[in-house]
């Protein structure tokens, strides 16, 4: 056993470094890469946001993302656990830190599952309507996002049907269901998005796509633009509520943290520019603007893709897609809430899996049966919780881990990690808790005159 790191030894985990990346970028990548990430750019005018985005990943992201990993790597448990674990011995506020955080971490997955299964649903229905499994359902006609969201029973038995995909990979485990699923699942998802890009470089729009998301044009830059994107990197690299956390603190080593989070993180932008590349590509070849909102992905896009060369063919390929981002992602927010209670209450994994999805499942069909309780519920934890979470965490790895632990994945580097490392803090210590604050006080309208 690993005597640096507090846990119980016996926890299991990853089998390889290569299953680990795969299951992290699984939970990164989803549907915020799919469908928020292109709504949002669409609607804040491209270029100069994308930019300003990048650069909140780099400045806010990643070095969140290294707090995360190494939180759960030496605190060796679930995210109230790792944390109490790291707290510098006799520190009350530590401790108090811990369980703050941890408990509104876990009430975080649990919330955020519950609507995110029912979006991931509608994504099923139309795979299910693509494909003509549906009997009255007919693609790209007015109707069909409607039909579905509008309809409690439809939404609702997507939604069960897609927390039942999750509940069954959570039930086998790290290693047996996590890292089996996400090892198969990320390079096929890869290589369908590059298929897509090259459908798209025949069908057309593709130059003015790069155009849209890679020529900045500042004059189209407000100040709620550098918010949302700094809003959207915490939720597109699951930041702020344990799942990095959590995944973390079944890694075997932690030589290649550094490596493994500027991977997850890379890997999390260039997939959602690639998707972006994908649907601007379509929307501009059939000479449509880009503010779709958050229709984009539901109605704009399978509406043009039936008129398109293949188009039930292609739509079919792209909203399974689209479900399968979705589903590495949900197995991750159902992870960190099992991992609580397996390792703080000692409930057996099929037990809490069990009991505590068929929980989110029935919270999930009021959002299923109420598109209101959807809409606040995401507002609630992307707006409020998550960078509230995330603050938490940044204080904590900056001013309650000690230099040891806090410091370990830099340590194998000699000088050129000591320098890191003194970057690194100065960043989690003051530069992501002011930029944090100044998100959430936004949000609360507390800055507006
Ligand atoms: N990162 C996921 C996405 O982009 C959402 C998510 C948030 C997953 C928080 C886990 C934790 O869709
Ligand atoms: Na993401």
């Amino acid at each position: 056993a690993d005597a640096s790191v507090k846990g119980n030894p016996d926890r299991g985990g990853f089998a390889t470094n290569f299953g680990f990346i795969m299951a992290a970028v699984g939970s990164a990548v989803g549907l915020g890469n799919i469908w928020k990430f292109p709504y949002i750019t669409g609607e804040y005018g491209g270029g100069a946001f994308v930019l300003v985005y990048l650069i909140c990943i780099a400045v806010v992201g990643l070095p969140l993302m290294y707090a995360e990993l190494i939180i759960g790597r030496r605190g060796g448990s679930d995210i109230l656990g790792a944390m109490r674990n790291l707290a510098a011995e006799g520190s009350v506020l530590g401790r108090i830190l811990a369980y703050l955080t941890g408990g509104m971490a876990v009430a975080s997955g649990f919330l955020i599952l519950s609507f995110y299964a029912v979006v991931a649903g509608w994504a099923l229905h139309f795979l299910a309507v693509s494909l003509g499994l549906m009997p009255d359902a007919q693609l790209g006609a007015e109707g069909t996002f409607a039909e579905v969201a509008g309809s409690a029973k439809l939404s609702s038995l997507w939604h069960t049907i897609f927390m039942a995909l999750t509940m069954i990979v959570v039930m086998g485990g790290i290693h047996g269901g996590i890292e089996k699923l996400c090892k198969i699942l990320m390079p096929v998802l890869f290589l369908m998005l590059i298929a897509l890009l090259i459908y798209v470089g025949y069908t057309g729009g593709l130059e003015e796509s790069l155009t849209f998301l890679f020529k900045p044009d500042f004059h189209k830059l407000s100040a709620a633009a550098v918010l949302e994107a700094l809003g959207h990197a915490f939720f597109t690299l699951s930041l702020g509520m344990g799942a990095i956390v959590t995944y973390g603190s079944y890694l075997k080593s932690e030589r290649h943290v550094i490596r493994d989070g500027i991977a997850i993180a890379f890997l999390d932008t260039l997939i959602a520019l690639m998707a972006g590349t994908v649907i601007f590509a379509v929307v501009f070849h059939a000479g449509l603007e880009a503010e779709g909102g958050p229709g984009l992905l539901f109605k704009t896009l399978p509406a043009l893709f039936i008129k398109m060369p293949y188009g039930a063919a292609v739509s079919s390929f792209f909203f399974l897609l689209v479900v399968f981002a979705a589903w590495s992602s949900a197995v991750s927010l159902l992870e960190v809430v099992v991992a609580y209670f397996v390792d703080e209450w000692k409930m057996k994994r099929s037990i809490a899996t069990c009991v505590f999805g068929g929980l989110v499942w029935g919270l999930g069909i009021a959002s299923a049966c109420d598109g209101s309780v959807l809409d606040f519920l995401d507002n609630l934890t992307t707006r409020y919780m998550l960078p509230l979470g995330g603050l938490a965490i940044a204080i904590f790895a900056g001013w309650f881990v000690s230099y040891e632990d806090r410091n370990s994945g830099f340590a194998p580097f000699g000088v050129v990690g000591e320098m890191l490392a003194a970057a690194w803090l100065f960043t989690i210590r003051f530069v992501s808790p002011v930029l944090i604050v100044i998100v959430i006080l936004s949000k609360t309208g507390a800055l507006d005159s």
